[in-house]
């Protein structure tokens, strides 16, 4: 586990602007410094590749068809009947994926709850005292406690709204082409939408560029859904992990604000609220200091 989270560390890290250029254009890639760059990043990727094809490997000499443990197991069973279309490359792109896809999101996510706390300290006073008052000291947070707990979701809300740790969808296709704005697409045009510039959208927020958890709470005090909120990006291919990362947070934020202050390592100047691209937007490497409370 130490590995592989190390390994896709080590890919979403910063990227050259270059790579992601040859990546969303791909064409660009004739040009010796793109490709060098994009060969830089299949490098890391390739590392993992091999990484995930080694454990399937060892699984797979210990595999017992009546007992499945997990998902390369069921995967080996299905290789034993012939109605499958999966192959050994599928199976390690979607473990890929999974990996990829669901470990540095969430932990950089909670990295900029933790920045924009210490940001916004009434904003963390404020949900400690939700907290205290329908949870208490006396036992952990859990997911039940989401629905009575609306100030810390908008909280969330909003670290995801300011934070865009995608900023970018991945690449979709028009499968027939399109018209949007009088520009015309032929089928198969590679699409990128830019979730960022949704969540800074002067008519859609009211003072967008404020940190303002508020926003996200209609006057009955429940949570306004129904805000442009689109940092899993949307429609059939949006975030297959959604629910899974929004339950993820929420416990791991409530529980250290339940049990912790967020305050500055030093008294000079906040870290910054800059973020750092590479496959996802990261804040700058910064201190905290836990207080108990
Ligand atoms: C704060 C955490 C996360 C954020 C902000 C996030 C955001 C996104 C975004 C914006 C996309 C692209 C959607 C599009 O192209 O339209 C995406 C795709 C995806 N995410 Fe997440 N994600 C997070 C966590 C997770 C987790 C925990 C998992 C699963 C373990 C996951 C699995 C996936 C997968 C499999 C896709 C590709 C879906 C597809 O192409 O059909 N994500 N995510």
């Amino acid at each position: 586990m130490t590995q592989i989270l190390a390994l896709f560390d080590e890919l979403f890290k910063p990227q050259p602007i270059l790579a992601t250029l040859a990546n969303l254009f791909p064409w660009l890639q004739v040009l010796p410094p793109m490709k060098k760059a994009q060969d830089k990043v299949f490098g890391r990727i390739d590392k993992v590749y091999e990484f995930v094809k080694e454990r399937i490997s060892d699984r797979e000499e210990n595999f017992d068809a009546d007992v499945i443990r997990d998902f390369v197991d069921l995967y080996h069973a299905k290789r034993q009947d012939d109605t499958h279309n999966l192959c050994e490359k599928n199976l390690i792109c979607m473990i890929m994926d999974l990996f990829g896809a669901g470990s540095e999101t969430t932990s950089t996510s909670l990295t900029w709850h933790v920045l924009y706390m210490l940001h916004n300290p009434d904003v963390m006073t404020k949900c400690q005292g939700e907290i205290d008052t329908v949870v208490g000291r006396g036992r952990p947070v859990k997911l039940a406690d989401k629905a009575n707990l609306p100030y810390v979701e908008a909280t969330i809300m909003e670290v995801l709204r300011l934070s865009n740790i995608a900023l970018l969808t991945l690449p979709h296709a028009l499968n027939n082409g399109g018209e949007f704005r009088g520009y015309k697409f032929p089928p198969r045009t590679l699409v990128v939408a830019n979730l960022k510039s949704v969540h800074v959208q002067q008519d859609k927020w009211d003072q967008p560029d404020l940190f303002n958890p508020q926003r996200f709470l209609l006057d009955d005090g429940t949570v306004n859904r129904k805000l442009p909120l689109v940092a899993f990006g949307m429609g059939p291919r949006m975030c297959a992990g959604e629910l899974l990362a929004k339950q993820e947070l929420f416990l791991f934020f409530a529980n250290l604000l339940q049990r912790f202050h967020f305050r500055p390592a030093t008294s000079s100047q906040l870290p910054s609220l800059n973020g750092i691209l590479g496959i996802t937007n990261s804040p700058e490497l910064f201190q905290v200091k836990l207080v108990a409370r």
